[in-house]
């Protein structure tokens, strides 16, 4: 292990987020009796500029008013080019109630944006005397914030997870994509050489490298890393499998786009069963092999070793986590 000690964020449950956009406030009942673990209610992108205004007046209130159980709340913020983010940040913080528990940055270029809105929120709660401190999310959605994810995943205690903001990110890179965070089936390699008869195309994961940077940046700061949209909702097969491949990467959770996609992202970040009983075995086992001074032992005819004990634990705390939500 290295001498520098890594601060995990608040152990929140983040295998669903479901973003509600401002405008929609008919939506927020439904979204808080859902099953998701965090809401995001949306000032940004979903918000028409000339309804920012009204937006805000609908969140600060139903922050207040709205029965939202054990979920988190977060608010989506406008981003930091925008006319709109001070005043997101100013009206939310004095004049919503203490629920509201994260802000959600939107196109983070550099470290300096979340030290930027660390410095506002910092005066606004002092100032407002509220006790409970935000925690920031912040979207990577830009190739700046893409260069620069790993100074912003330590730019400030606040943090709480990164996201793949994949349908601002296309737009950002030129990135070619026919669907959000969907494969292209321009992305893939062909098998064998030109006098290969049964040549096969295989489709690849064009959003590989952008996740797993992130999941990197995140881990090393004890971040969250989550995965972020899937556009066709009418398309639960296509979520699972976007949603699994994240998952093996380390990724913790994935944005709802729509109420339907909550219990796939529940299901598909949710340890099975299965797994949870055999990291349990894998516990057992290590607990019993260092009793006997071994630093390795066979379990189902595989090899067992100190590493396997952090993976197995982390895997019981998180259904740990689960089940007494
Ligand atoms: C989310 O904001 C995205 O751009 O995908
Ligand atoms: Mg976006």
């Amino acid at each position: 292990m290295s001498f520098k000690a890594i601060k995990e964020a608040p152990p929140r449950l983040n295998r669903s987020e479901l973003a509600v956009p401002g405008t929609s406030p008919q939506f927020f009942e439904k979204a808080a009796k859902s099953d998701v673990d965090v809401i995001f209610l949306d000032l940004e992108d979903a918000v028409a500029p000339d309804k920012k205004a009204e937006a805000r007046k609908n969140i600060i209130q139903a922050i207040g008013d709205i029965d939202w159980g054990k979920k988190t709340l977060s608010v989506r913020i406008n981003g930091l080019d925008t006319p709109y983010m001070y005043r997101d940040v100013v009206d939310l913080l004095e004049q919503s109630s203490d629920r509201l528990d994260l802000i959600m940055i939107p196109k983070v270029g550099t470290a300096a944006d979340a030290y930027a809105v660390d410095m506002l929120v910092t005066q606004v709660e002092d100032a407002k005397g509220r006790k409970k401190r935000i925690g920031f999310e912040y979207i990577i959605e830009t190739a700046l914030g893409m260069q620069n994810i790993h100074e912003i995943a330590a730019a400030s205690p606040r943090g709480e997870s990164l996201h793949f903001g994949v349908a601002d990110y296309a737009a950002f890179t030129r990135a070619r994509t026919t669907m959000i965070g969907g494969p292209n089936p321009d992305y893939g390699v062909l098998t064998g050489g030109a006098d290969d008869k049964d040549r096969q195309f295989h489709w690849g994961d064009m959003w590989h490298y952008a996740i797993a940077r992130m999941v990197v940046a995140a881990r090393a700061n004890g971040l969250r890393p989550i995965d972020g949209p899937f556009g066709d909702f009418s398309d639960p097969d296509g979520f699972r499998a976007q949603g699994n491949r994240a998952a093996t990467l380390g990724c913790e959770g994935k944005w709802a786009i729509h109420p339907s996609q909550i219990v796939l992202a529940n299901e598909v970040y949710t340890p099975p069963e299965k797994e949870v009983t055999k990291a349990k075995r894998i516990l057992e086992a290590m607990e019993q092999a260092q009793k006997e001074g071994k630093g390795a032992v066979t379990l189902d005819g595989r090899l067992i070793d100190i590493a396997s004990i952090k993976q197995a634990e982390t895997l019981v705390a998180k259904a740990a986590q689960i089940a007494a939500n």
